[in-house]
């Protein structure tokens, strides 16, 4: 029955002389983003505290920002999982012994490469389902992973982990869901809690879930990871304002605002806004709408949560899983958690 309402594509991938490989690309219901959109914009884009979703942040050009902010030296998120990833795959593969790896919100995948490698060094062979918002990243990193793992049996999901947990296609387990990168923090304390308890349960008795989480530190930390010099997190939070231009016929002006980011100490999250540099008004053509903004005023693009261990935990238990492992780095930045259901 789900089927239905799920194409596949078949995505030809050029692998060495081989020739032609078919990797089946799934869009689930969530990726038809358009309606999304509409309501997301006239909730959030009309009247005072404007606001919207940083998932329309990931267009091609939105997720190719990304990946330079996780190469900035400000950045240390990306960098800091990926040691302990580096150190902890072969065991945390070991525990789980999975048959497939369902990564929510894989992106480029690069931090993944951590598992496939230790797959190869345990001589085993896993399915891999990225499942992403934007097709072009997936399709990206699924040229990069052919290449370099010709054994790994991949399977892409385009879709929103907001609405399409239920409807996964059904892989063999044990499967081990990864939700990586802090990304949990994009939720705000009742959406991540519904969030994992959806995940929960769709997941069977002998399923993992490794996620990863941003912790509370020095807010002049926490300022320059979301500043950077180079000013890359400022093009991806003005590249918002292309993607409704280019979605919703609009005439936003990204010369009009500015980015501002900083840590909220009070609510233990980052805040990213687009703040009118002056007074003005923007008309999106295709749904009939004009927005007024006065100067000074923001729109909230994102926030990113930083937890503590003990905050994690009671989440995570509240959703309906029990705590396995811990692995923080030394320096107490960032933070794997291994949980199971219940
Ligand atoms: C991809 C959601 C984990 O919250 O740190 C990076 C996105 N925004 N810089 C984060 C982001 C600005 C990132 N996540």
């Amino acid at each position: 029955m789900e089927r239905n309402t799920q194409a596949v594509e078949g995505l030809d991938v050029r692998s060495g002389t081989h020739g032609a490989t078919g990797i089946a690309l799934v869009r689930l219901p969530g990726s038809l983003r358009s309606s999304g959109l509409d309501r997301d914009v006239r909730r959030g884009l009309v009247g005072p505290h404007k606001h919207l979703p940083p998932k329309y942040f990931y267009d091609a050009r939105g997720s190719w920002l990304f990946e330079q902010i996780c190469s900035t030296p400000e950045y240390y998120p990306t960098r800091t999982e990926s040691a302990l990833l580096a150190c902890h795959a072969r065991g945390i593969l070991d525990l789980v012994a999975p048959g497939t790896l369902v990564e929510i919100g894989s992106g480029s995948s690069e931090k993944t490469d951590h598992f496939f490698t230790a797959c190869e060094d345990l001589g085993l062979s896993v399915r891999y389902q990225p499942f992403d918002v934007c097709d072009e990243a997936l399709r990206a990193a699924a040229m990069r992973l052919r290449a370099r793992y010709a054994w790994l049996d991949m399977e892409l999901l385009v879709g929103d982990y907001a609405v399409d947990l239920p409807v996964l296609p059904y892989s063999e387990g044990p499967r081990l869901f990864l939700f990586l990168g802090g990304t949990i923090g994009n939720l705000n304390h009742d959406e991540a809690l519904t969030f994992l308890a959806t995940l929960r349960d769709t997941m069977r008795p002998e399923d993992y879930l490794l996620l990863g989480f941003d912790r509370i530190k020095d807010k002049r930390v926490l300022d320059a990871a979301y500043n950077d010099a180079e000013g890359y997190t400022a093009q991806f939070n003005l590249n918002l304002l292309e993607v409704l231009n280019s979605r919703l016929d609009a005439d936003f002006d990204a010369r009009h605002f500015a980015h501002v980011a900083f840590f909220n100490e009070d609510e233990g999250q980052i805040e990213m806004h687009l703040r009118a540099r002056r007074t003005h008004e923007a008309t999106m053509a295709r749904i009939g709408l004009v927005t007024r903004f006065v100067e000074g005023e923001t729109i909230l693009t994102e926030i990113s949560r930083k937890f503590t261990p003990e905050g994690m935990r009671a989440l995570l238990e509240a959703a309906g899983f029990r705590w396995c492992r811990h692995e923080e780095a030394e320096n107490g930045y960032f933070s794997l958690a291994l949980v199971s259901p219940t």
